[in-house]
């Protein structure tokens, strides 16, 4: 007798490559672009290869498809990501480029560069990629990247295309054994060419920071950049040190079950806190209770209650599973004590 064990939907963390079912369709690049385009356009993520390796790729103007990427990569955490771009024009209507940006940019694109720059305001990309920063990171991918985001005509946030804690994919099959059973199509481009991460900068008062190294070795880019490269710690954004980003003016209280007067609410679900008809402003995160629609209204609501002028904005218990965890860490973050640099 055949006794079949039922595998548990969306488990985390536990994927021993071979013992899980790769649910994922592999399609080669030749034969994948319309198929690809398709669940982009439908809000869903795609595993693509670039140069670098391989991307888990949503439309980063679309909020659920953003939050789709964070949920697919597990135990999740808003870290901002790349945006890539088809073109240089494409990148001016989404970030102001100084000249050495610019200068950089006609060197190294496409290629495995990223360079973080000031946002434009209204360029359509959703808060989420850029977890409510007012910078962001653009790249122009070689490949078949660039020719899909060229046909989507929008910006396309990826980061690695791999479960949190494990390392980058780069191959197809790396990537289908550890997200197989979590997305619907994983495109076959073969082994990257750089196989490590893009070398992100940043143009800072005049210098050239070092933000991560990668694909593209520092002597190559300074020849270019006529400077050096500032490297260490200081003003780096790494994921961690990203709170007084996060922290709206007003004080935040979490978990509430009461609101106390003059406070803006944010809620989540079906049922509202004690006394919520009182608050000086209200969003719902989902009024559903949809953990993926609150992700990716998270912080457009948390600044829209602070342009209330409310000083305190109350928020309702969100549950930890799923993408609550990640929302719980940022709202962890927003509501720290003041005061540290970012
Ligand atoms: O090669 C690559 O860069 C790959 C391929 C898929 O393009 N992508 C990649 O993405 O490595 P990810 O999400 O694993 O790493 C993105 C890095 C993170 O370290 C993040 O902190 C940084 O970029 N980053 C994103 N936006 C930033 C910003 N506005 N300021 C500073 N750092 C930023
Ligand atoms: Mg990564």
């Amino acid at each position: 007798m055949h006794v079949v064990v039922p595998k548990p939907l969306h488990t985390i963390g536990q994927h021993a490559s071979g013992l899980v079912a790769n649910l994922a369709e592999i399609l080669a690049v030749g034969e994948a672009l319309e198929r690809a385009l398709a669940l982009l356009q439908a809000g869903d993520v795609v595993a693509i290869p670039t140069e670098t390796v391989y991307g888990l790729a949503g439309d980063a103007t679309n909020g659920v498809a953003v939050a789709r990427i964070f949920e697919a990569k597990g135990r999740p955490r808003f870290n901002p990501l790349i945006a890539h771009v088809a073109d240089r024009a494409m990148a001016d209507r989404i970030a102001g480029f100084d000249p050495l940006s610019a200068r950089l940019a006609e060197a190294f694109w496409p290629g495995p560069l990223t360079l973080v720059l000031p946002q434009r305001a209204d360029n359509g990309i959703h808060p989420l990629v850029t977890a409510g920063l007012d910078t962001i990171a653009l790249r122009m991918p070689r490949g078949f990247g660039g020719e899909l985001i060229a046909r989507l005509g929008r910006a396309l946030a990826a980061p690695s295309a791999n479960s949190s804690g494990k390392i980058s994919g780069t191959t197809a099959q790396a990537v289908a054994a550890d997200l197989g059973d979590r997305i619907k199509l994983v495109v076959d481009g073969g082994a990257t060419l750089v196989g490590l991460e893009s070398t992100i900068l940043k143009v800072e008062h005049g210098k050239l920071r070092l933000l991560r190294p990668g694909g593209i070795g520092a002597e190559e880019i300074e020849a270019v950049a006529g400077a050096k490269l500032v490297r260490g710690a200081a003003g780096i954004e790494a994921p961690g040190m990203l709170a007084s980003h996060y922290a709206p003016g007003a004080a935040m209280r979490l978990n509430v079950e009461k609101i106390a007067e003059g406070e803006a609410l944010l809620a989540f679900g079906g049922k509202r806190a004690w006394g919520w008809e009182q608050a000086v402003a209200l969003r719902n995160l989902s009024e559903r209770g949809d953990l993926r629609e609150a992700a990716s209204n998270l912080f457009a609501a948390m600044q829209a209650l602070d342009r209330s002028g409310a000083t305190t904005i109350a928020v309702e218990p969100i549950p930890f599973e799923g993408l609550g965890e990640a929302i719980n860490d940022r709202l962890a973050r927003a509501a720290a004590p003041r005061g540290k640099t970012g």
